[in-house]
């Protein structure tokens, strides 16, 4: 998939720049951004998804830009999975409940065949004992497992995928970023923020450092990582990696 940003800009009401004039132009197939908290990652990720409007300049996805008008926001979005810090599930519901209503109302799916991709990708994810379970029952990784598998049941076009690892405990990250990074052999593609350096450096091919609104790096994750550019990445990664 090639994504492009042209001049992409947005402020909100104070008028400070959250991102500042963001340039990109490349074929992705799974992407880390990563960067300090409050660097404009999440905003980023949510023009991608056409949740947020830029203030400024344009994003282009294989060719087509994005149009702000509400109609084809609601549209595009519909293509499109997410995958936040918290799930985000609907806890009178159970798994497999989350999986099935969102196919059925906002995708068309008859209830069987809702069904049908349900289990099956319950299944494929290990989670087939626990469909019948309501969040409140599910450990945090079952949860954002169920969460990505929401979000992938009506074939998305990509996945984004905001911190999904950064509000559970440690023992539960493995499994998540094991079914993230198991997604992209399976030819799904995805652009994910995280604080997980050894996921964005070795299963993500690309990576783009995101520090007060600027791209201040961008390429191979490998070579971002063995060799980051600029001060503020070299920073960036000190601090990081200073207790690991
Ligand atoms: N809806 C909003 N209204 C005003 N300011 C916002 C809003 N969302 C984010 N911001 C500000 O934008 C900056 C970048 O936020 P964010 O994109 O969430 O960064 P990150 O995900 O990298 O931590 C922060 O200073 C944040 O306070
Ligand atoms: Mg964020």
């Amino acid at each position: 998939m090639r994504i492009e940003l042209e001049h992409l800009s947005k402020a909100f009401d104070n008028g400070r720049l959250v991102l500042d004039d963001l340039n990109f132009a490349d074929e992705v197939s799974s992407l880390a951004i990563i960067g300090p908290s409050g660097g404009g990652k999440s905003t980023l990720l949510r023009i991608l998804g056409g949740l947020l409007t830029p203030t400024a300049g344009r994003v282009i996805i294989d060719g087509q830009a994005l149009q702000p008008s509400e109609r084809e926001l609601t549209r595009y979005r519909r293509e499109i999975g997410f995958v936040f810090q918290r799930g985000g599930l609907f806890h009178h519901m159970t798994g497999r409940e989350n999986i099935v209503r969102p196919l059925m109302v906002v995708h068309g799916y008859s209830a069987e065949e809702a069904g049908k991709r349900a289990d099956e990708l319950l299944e494929r994810f290990g989670l087939a004992e626990d469909g019948h379970k309501r969040p409140s029952e599910l450990s945090g990784g079952q949860q954002q497992r169920i969460a990505i598998a929401r979000a992938i049941a009506p074939n998305p076009r990509f996945l984004l995928l905001d911190e999904p690892t950064s509000a559970l405990d440690p023992e539960y990250t493995t499994e998540v970023l094991d079914m993230v990074s198991g997604l992209q052999k399976s030819g799904i593609r995805f652009l994910i923020v995280t604080h997980e350096m050894g996921f964005a450096r070795r299963a993500c091919d690309k990576a783009v450092f995101l520090q007060e609104g600027k791209i201040r790096e961008y390429g191979p994750s490998e070579a971002l990582f063995s060799q980051p550019q600029t001060a503020q990445l070299q920073q960036f990664l000190g601090r990081v990696f200073e207790w690991s």
